[in-house]
């Protein structure tokens, strides 16, 4: 039975005011804080760094779930462990010698997660299923909050649904990226344990009431 996760993206709040988002994220019904890592080379823009991210785990009460699109995962393994990763995914578009960074991540103590871009194909996965404990599916090209969720990430999710099941059914199927009250719920259907959502959190009168209104979809 899948469960029912929670991940707001942390790129959509208030970056002024991170105490108090953080404050808010812990009092509300957020499973994980989705960290958005971007270095301008794999994805055509640039977030924060780890300082911001400590910052972040400074208050944060909740486990914290780093996203890196970046070209060059391994050497920041470590500095996503000390700024309070539980979970560290990698793009498999980006990583030469997957089995080897993933394995590391588990090594430093943390989820391992491999994350697909849109045109990525889930049968990519087959080998490297056994060896994480996490995939994410981009509902959109990854680099920018606010985009519209690709329709087609459905269809991909009821697959990987069904190829997990089969391969290492322990793994957790995460979905980033357009994600809303409009296809929450098929999505968790679908065979999703959990969703990311940026702007329809952060960008609503209540974030604390729309977590929990997206737990229930
Ligand atoms: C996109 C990021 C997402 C993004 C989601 O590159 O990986 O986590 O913040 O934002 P929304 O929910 O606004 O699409
Ligand atoms: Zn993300």
């Amino acid at each position: 039975m899948p469960q029912k996760l929670i991940a707001p993206s942390f790129l959509a709040a208030d970056f002024g005011n991170v105490q108090q988002e953080v404050e808010m994220l812990n009092q509300s019904e957020t499973d994980y804080i989705h960290i958005d890592i971007m270095d301008g080379v794999f994805v055509p823009n640039i977030s924060f760094g780890f300082p911001v991210c400590q910052a972040i785990h400074k208050h944060a009460k909740k486990p914290m779930d780093f996203h890196l699109m970046i070209e060059h995962a391994d050497p920041y393994l470590e500095d996503c462990m000390k700024a309070g990763a539980e979970i560290i995914s990698v793009h498999y578009e980006a990583c030469r010698h997957l089995h080897r960074t993933v394995s590391e991540i588990r090594n430093l103590g943390a989820k391992a997660g491999v994350v697909l871009n849109p045109h990525s194909s889930i049968d990519l996965l087959e080998e490297i299923l056994p060896h994480v404990d996490l995939v994410l599916l981009m509902s959109v090209n990854p680099g920018f909050g606010g985009q519209n969720f690709i329709e087609t990430t459905f269809s991909k999710v009821r697959k990987l649904r069904a190829m997990v099941d089969t391969i290492n059914p322990e793994i957790i199927i995460e979905i980033d990226g357009g994600v809303n009250d409009k296809n929450a719920s098929e999505l968790f259907k679908a065979g999703a344990d959990m969703l990311v959502a940026g702007s329809f959190v952060f960008k609503s009168d209540d974030p604390a009431q729309t977590i929990a209104n997206l737990k229930k979809a």
